[in-house]
């Protein structure tokens, strides 16, 4: 492929973005994702790619994405070109709207995994699985920074609870900035995983705020397109208490600026005394 031109769109430690241009004139996304290590020394394995993620589980089961033209892998950096999605960037004109939207097609993203979790491989799933032996390992960093030893407890509640329910790929970031929108609504930029918890709604829902969306209309759209008959507003509460956790874990091991770490904590301490278990 004969990239011709190519501009930075963003620049971090650990990911670059560039808008390309083909010799035909076509443009195209490049990702260029740095393989950096913990700056936190890990137990276990910890690796993620949104490319690996892109291309063997929301491909095959069937997720609307961004097509993936062409990918390289070094020691250094994975890249890979995609798709450029031509449309407004939703962080910079935010509305309502987008997150009824988003609703639908998070939703959808439930019913096909639903449908299709069969054509993942044994080795993906595992891999992508937010386990309760993960949960722990995460919990086990962030407590070298913060004391949350009840919350082993808390996880424990959780994980029985949802022993028995369906397994589906979550987006991982749910934010404006991360929604394209044309003439339909466009998930950029995917760090998910595979597990039971409405994360992906909690995200939305706690965003309605910024745009005064109707937290309601969000959900009844989640559970047309997901055709689940009820969620409860403590199975919302979870998808939040898993996120922030996550999310502290992976910007401690980042070495994040200290505010987001800080932010996603409080948020989690916010969650923590709403969740009312024995
Ligand atoms: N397929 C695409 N089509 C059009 N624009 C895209 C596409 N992928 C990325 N972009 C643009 O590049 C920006 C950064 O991409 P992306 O969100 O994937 O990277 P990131 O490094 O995770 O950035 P951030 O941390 O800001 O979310 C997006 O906000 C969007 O404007
Ligand atoms: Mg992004």
């Amino acid at each position: 492929m004969d990239i011709i031109n190519r501009t930075v769109i963003k620049r971090y430690e650990y990911a670059q973005v560039n808008l390309a241009t083909d010799s035909n004139g076509n443009k195209l996304i490049e990702k260029i994702q740095f393989h950096i290590s913990p700056v936190i020394p890990l137990t276990f394995q910890y690796d993620y790619h949104e490319l690996e993620m892109m291309e063997s589980i929301i491909k095959p089961l069937e997720i609307p994405h961004a097509r993936i033209i062409n990918s390289i892998q070094n020691e250094r950096c994975t890249t890979y070109v995609m798709d450029f999605i031509d449309g407004i960037n939703c962080g910079d004109e935010p509305k309502a709207e987008y997150l009824y939207i988003a609703a639908e097609k998070i939703g959808a993203i439930y019913s096909k995994s639903k449908m299709n979790m069969n054509r993942l491989s044994k080795g993906i799933i595992e891999k992508y699985t937010l386990t309760k032996e993960k949960m722990f390992d995460y919990i086990e960093v962030i407590n070298k920074y913060y004391n949350m030893t009840p919350i082993y407890s808390i996880i424990n509640y959780i994980f029985d609870k949802y022993q028995n329910q369906t397994q589906f790929v979550t987006h991982g970031d749910i934010q404006f900035k991360n929604f394209i929108y044309n003439n339909d609504l466009h998930l950029i930029d995917w760090s998910g995983q595979i597990d039971p918890f409405f994360s992906d709604l909690y995200s939305l829902i706690s965003q309605a705020h910024k745009v005064d969306a109707d937290m309601d209309e969000i959900k009844k759209r989640y559970l047309e397109f997901s055709k689940i008959s009820s969620i409860s507003d403590e199975d919302i509460l979870i998808g939040g208490i898993i996120n922030a956790i996550r999310a502290i874990f992976t910007l401690l091991i980042f070495d994040c600026p200290t505010e987001w770490v800080e932010s996603s904590y409080n948020e989690l301490q916010d969650l923590i005394p709403l969740l009312n278990f024995h």
